[in-house]
């Protein structure tokens, strides 16, 4: 299996491939979260998961999947009360883990919306609080409705419980409210509840709570309300979704009126105006964190001003006004026993630390990523060391450093191998990037003549972002490949006749029900839209994105082939916008060389290929070609370019013959002339908004 790397050494194929694993374990993660109370992981591992799948979509915001935890949160309501869909999407929060990123977010707020940053922006930083967070809503200053957060769009009903909560006001206190009013926050179980339910728990030989976030969410979803008033759950409240009219103009004024109405809300809370107070709040939160009696992970920076916040808006699921500064993840140190080099499917190694059993964060790690023959360099991580190791998720823990390198005897320093591990024993190479040095990663020169490459390829293929083929995983891709069964892809297709399914079924780990829904699993995926059978291939270079890019441009697999086996095939593979000669090169060499073409060749004899659909249009600007210059006075360009992007047009920086639209502000130059030129149409930055309006 290939590792996952340093982000900033991945290619696109890495990174595709990662987001796809990560994706998947975050689905995992969360269901296990969300619908069965019984995370399998630590919070801090999972944040980390999701913080490294939203870096990877930062550097390779082509790579986004349809299914991006990103733009999900949590996992479906798990069925047993009603369903209540959100009036207002209920969103995640991004994250930041070092005092530096908390400075990048006061920067990337000021920069987005244009102020200098001597200009005070104001902050409130408060507790992340570790429960559940839940919406509940008032109408005409009755609690009418009580909803869990789900998976953002819909939440499950827990009106009946969340009345039995005492800091949640049946009927508003004061006045003012608005006649519509949905309040956020989080529900939780004080530390001191949760000890004694456990106790109870124990004494009454019931399973205990891993922790009282797990507990609190066990409780709210209690099916009898009356269990659930017997579990002093408790509410603090933070935000708000639907609201009937506005009724603060910052956010601690909002939660004062909260506060006002009868809400509990966080007495930790603070103001402030710079970096450097956010962290200081931080560090003093995290100082008390031990004698609070509700667990918290984390400190939240919100934009004080409801009019800044509403101009900044969101990223995918999160707001760009908000952030959540986490307490760090869990470490622990081992000894390090081993040193093992792993081949991926495109060839690259990488060395991986073979540990001592350890529990971090309650989750037994052995292995961890040394991720390329630089970074394990950098650490000089040896045989025998003690290590310090930081939990990166279920399977990918890091070594983050090596604890006694000063030891008396220590073993010689690992030296990267010359000569693959693979059968064919090939001569290890490092390509050069475009600066001519050698790049991060090491790779087995064997290409599809390797079968540790190829029976990864064969895994790959199946996988959820390949062909997605059930009954038909790593496991079970392994044993057919040993056995000459499936040794390339057409073979799947073609499995009813290269086995003797009466003999599977015999086999352990099989069964005749088992054989029978392969073979259905099978047939089943055997119309195959083109981008998803080009990403399949896990061609370099072409991950989902580009995949998707390609086949979009193409249209039908006869119209790729023929183009991408012609001569032209560079010139017209590098007139697409997003495909750059690094996926070019990789795509043409593919199709050149002669045993991946006959495998492609044989592979599409067996199933049908789709063409892929014209994409639809939405908005009267959608599909526009827009160039920004000059200076905007409203808004800085981000947000200028952000808002374009959102309503479907293309932005570009440079005005040609395709360009629609130049929004042109004060000192706009050469674009501005050639927009004259070419007759572009040219709007300022009000005539820019007007039109915007209107869509
Ligand atoms: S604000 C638009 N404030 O963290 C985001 N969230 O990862 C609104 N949480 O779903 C959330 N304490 O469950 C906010 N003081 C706080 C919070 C908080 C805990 C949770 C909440 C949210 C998650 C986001």
């Amino acid at each position: 299996m290939t590792l996952p790397k340093d982000i900033n050494q991945m290619q696109p194929d890495d990174a595709s491939k990662e987001l796809a694993r990560l994706a998947k374990e975050i689905a995992l993660h969360d269901r296990a979260y969300y619908q069965n109370d019984a995370p399998k992981i630590s919070d801090a591992a999972y944040d980390y998961l999701r913080q490294r799948n939203h870096e990877i979509e930062q550097l390779f915001p082509d790579l986004v999947r349809v299914d991006s935890p990103s733009n999900k949160l949590g996992a479906k309501p798990g069925g047993k009360f009603g369903k209540v869909t959100h009036s207002v999407r209920m969103l995640s929060l991004s994250n930041v883990f070092t005092d530096a990123e908390v400075g990048e977010f006061v920067k990337r707020v000021a920069k987005f919306l244009g102020v200098e940053e001597s200009q005070k922006l104001q902050f409130t930083a408060e507790p992340k609080i570790d429960g559940l967070s839940a919406g509940i809503r008032y109408e005409n200053g009755k609690l009418v409705q009580a909803a869990t957060r789900g998976d953002g769009q819909s939440g499950e009903d827990v009106t009946k419980n969340v009345m039995t909560i005492i800091d949640v006001p049946k009927t508003l206190s004061g006045t003012g409210w608005p006649d519509v009013l949905e309040v956020r926050g989080e529900v939780y179980l004080p530390i001191s509840q949760f000890e004694q339910m456990n106790l109870l728990r124990a004494a009454e030989n019931q399973p205990e709570y891993k922790n009282p976030r797990n507990a609190a969410a066990g409780s709210l979803r209690q099916l009898d309300p009356a269990i659930s008033a017997k579990r002093p759950l408790r509410f603090f409240a933070y935000a708000w979704g639907e609201v009937s009219a506005p009724f603060a103009s910052s956010q601690s004024a909002a939660i004062t009126k909260l506060k006002d109405w009868g809400f509990s809300t966080n007495e930790l809370t603070k103001v402030c105006e710079t970096a450097e107070q956010m962290i200081t709040v931080y560090n003093d939160i995290e100082k008390q964190r031990s004698t609070l009696d509700y667990d918290i992970d984390g400190v939240v920076y919100k934009v004080n001003s409801l009019a800044l916040q509403q101009r900044l808006g969101f990223v995918s699921r999160s707001p760009r006004w908000a952030t959540a500064h986490k307490f760090p993840p869990e470490q622990a140190s081992t000894l390090l026993q081993d040193i093992e080099i792993q081949v991926g499917r495109t060839g690259a190694l990488t060395p991986v630390a073979k540990l001592k059993p350890i529990t971090v964060g309650g989750v037994v790690v052995s292995n961890a990523s040394l991720h390329n023959e630089d970074e394990l360099k950098r650490k000089d991580v040896r045989k025998g060391d003690m290590v310090l190791i930081q939990r990166a998720g279920d399977v990918i823990p890091q070594v983050v450093k090596v604890l006694d390198a000063d030891r008396q005897g220590r073993g010689a320093a690992f030296v990267f191998p010359t000569i693959c591990p693979c059968p064919l024993k090939t001569k290890i190479v490092r390509e050069l990037d475009e600066k001519g040095e050698a790049g991060a990663i090491s790779r087995c020169s064997g290409g599809a003549a390797c079968p540790y490459q190829r029976v990864e390829s064969l895994k790959y293929f199946v996988s959820r972002t390949g062909f997605d083929i059930e009954g038909l995983g790593a496991k079970q891709i392994e044993a057919f490949f040993e056995q000459g069964i499936i040794t390339e892809p057409s073979h799947i297709f073609q499995l009813q006749s290269r086995i003797d399914s009466e003999e599977l079924a015999r086999t352990e780990g099989w069964g005749e029900t088992s054989v029978a829904n392969l073979f259905a699993a099978i047939a089943e995926v055997k119309e195959v839209s083109l981008d998803r059978f080009l990403t399949a291939l896990g061609i370099r270079h072409i991950g989902q994105s580009n995949a998707g890019v390609l086949a979009h441009h193409f249209g039908s697999w006869a119209e790729f082939l023929e183009i991408i086996t012609s001569p032209k095939a560079g010139e017209e593979l590098l007139s697409i916008d997003g495909i750059g000669t690094a996926a070019a090169n990789s795509v043409i060499s593919y199709f050149n060389e002669q045993h991946s073409r006959a495998v492609v060749t044989r592979l599409a004899q067996q199933v049908t290929i789709l063409d892929m659909q014209k994409p639809k249009s939405d908005s009267n600007i959608s599909g526009l070609s827009v160039v920004f210059t000059g200076k905007l006075e409203k808004m800085s360009r981000d947000e200028a370019k952000v808002r374009a992007s959102a309503l479907g047009a293309k932005v570009s920086g440079s005005v040609s013959k395709k360009t629609d639209i130049l929004v042109a502000g004060p000192g706009a130059g050469s674009k501005l002339k050639k927009a004259n030129e070419l007759g572009v149409k040219v709007l300022s930055e009000d005539g820019w908004l007007e039109m915007i309006e209107n869509t």
